[in-house]
């Protein structure tokens, strides 16, 4: 009967290894996944982690090159993680912040609010990163208009950025491929360049992107606009870093045209720059700080819009509120895993660990500039991409079909067939990168350098010469 069937089924924990394969197939809809292409191919399913590994449904060990999806940043196994989760639950399972309040959630603001930059003292907590990004455009808009200024509602982001799927942060983020068959998307989505200097024509001013901004607000007019949001380090392209000065002109504009800069650091904060924030690691002060993924290390499904007390305070009075929530924001077993990860970074310095080993790990990703398809290698901290090309002197890329054969017929399955986790994206340029645990070191760094290498080779000789 159906019904037995299901019921059989209901225990996948205890599912024979191939059961997991069929039900998988059957079942999970995977995101961001072509899932016809596994219809002849295995899924790769992990079952366990342990530091900077994970291992598959048949054991076999695999280097987490990126921290599964930017977020492990504590390392896998933290048992002590779920041991909070274990205490949290023996008191309160569950209890929401409409209305009411709990300690843990009360405790993680308080912790965040000392830990971020400046007067960026007030958390308003969510699911995830597309919930924190929602919930910060939101706020720009809302602050706008109860101060009398209702017409501000656009949000100028950079080309190829990332910022989250849900209507309004998908209108944020500038990669057309994921935007098209959404439209019409929430309005207001304006794009200007990004940081990548990789062919940047020499002699440009350096600080040209960000005064591409000001351009950009101009042309819109200022009273249209609401925010500006911008990563750290942008992620989608391939690490992108800022040059000198670029966050504190970018600062300046948006004071100039009263526009509030949000920082999303989905990625960038919690030690993956080697600072609890990307905008400690460039200093600049933002009026609020998009966060998700590392706040937990990923353990817990959480994030956060930490915001200045000046954008808070209209919402502080009366009868006055943002009228916006989750049903699981600051959901107090999320927010004791998110206070025991930090009680980790805390006692083991994560933050000072990437500082002290960046410079190694970048040294071994620029060794490997040797290879004629390494193109440029930039990043930030624990957060670092290669650029492939064709050709190193002329810095020419692959067209749309080479890139495909190159990254999804190649690249990703052969470094992960040789036991190394990482991401060969061509949302921008073709590039790979690399989001290590922060607890990673010498060894992993040789181990990533050692199958990046031949697999880089064999690349060239396949793509390029052949
Ligand atoms: C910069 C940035 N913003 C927003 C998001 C969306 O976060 P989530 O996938 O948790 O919704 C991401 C996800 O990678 C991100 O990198």
């Amino acid at each position: 009967m159906a019904l037995d069937t299901k019921l059989e089924y209901a225990t996948p924990a205890v599912a024979e290894q191939s059961d997991l394969q069929e039900l998988a197939k059957r079942h999970l809809w995977m995101h961001f996944t072509r899932m016809g292409s596994y219809e002849d191919h295995e899924l790769p399913i992990i079952t366990r982690g342990e530091g900077c590994y994970v291992y598959d449904e048949h054991g076999k060990r695999y280097l987490d090159g990126l921290s599964a999806l930017f977020c492990v940043n504590a390392g896998h196994g933290r048992t002590e993680i779920g041991e909070a989760a274990a205490a949290q639950v023996k008191d309160l399972g569950f209890f929401t912040n409409w209305s009411y309040a709990h300690p843990r959630a009360i405790e993680l603001a308080a912790r965040v609010a000392s830990l971020a930059p400046g007067d960026l003292n007030r958390v308003f907590f969510t699911s995830g990163g597309s919930e924190a990004v929602e919930s910060a455009l939101k706020l720009a808009r809302n602050f706008h208009r109860v101060r009398g200024e209702g017409t501000r509602i656009k949000v100028i982001a950079r080309d190829t950025a990332y910022h989250g799927t849900s209507l309004g942060a998908l209108s944020a983020t500038g990669i057309q491929s994921i935007r098209t068959q959404f439209e019409p998307l929430t309005p207001g989505g304006c794009h200007v360049a990004n940081t990548n200097s990789y062919r940047a024509p020499a002699g440009r001013d350096p600080l040209w992107a960000a005064d591409e901004i000001e351009r950009r607000i101009e042309f819109e007019g200022a009273e249209s606009v609401s925010a500006v949001i911008l990563e750290p380090v942008q992620n989608s392209g391939g690490c992108f870093t800022p040059p000198e000065g670029y966050f504190q002109r970018v600062r300046e504009i948006c004071d100039r045209h009263g526009v509030l800069l949000i920082s999303d650091e989905v990625i960038c904060s919690w030690g993956r720059l080697g600072h609890y924030f990307g905008a400690q690691r460039f200093g600049y002060q933002p009026d609020m700080i998009t966060t998700a993924k590392g706040l937990t290390s990923a353990y817990a499904a959480m994030g956060a819009v930490i915001v200045s007390d000046a954008v808070a305070e209209p919402f502080m009075h009366d009868t006055s509120m943002f009228a916006h929530g989750f049903t699981f924001g600051g959901h107090p077993v999320a927010a004791a895993m998110a206070l025991a990860n930090l009680d980790i970074f805390e006692r083991e310095d994560l933050c000072g660990h990437v500082l002290a080993k960046e410079g190694e790990f970048r040294a071994m990703l620029d060794s490997l500039r040797d290879l004629p398809i390494v193109g440029d290698v930039r990043g930030a901290g624990f957060f670092q991409a290669i650029e492939l090309v064709k050709d190193q002197d002329t810095k020419e890329s692959f067209d749309d079909r080479e890139s495909e054969q190159l990254l999804r017929g190649f690249l990703s399955g052969e470094l992960y067939k040789r036991g190394l986790i990482c991401r060969a994206d061509d949302r921008g340029d073709p590039v790979i990168q690399f989001s290590p645990p922060l607890i990673a070191d010498t060894e992993q760094f040789e181990e990533i350098e050692a199958i990046l290498r031949p697999v880089l080779t064999e690349a060239y000789e396949r793509i390029v010469r052949r």
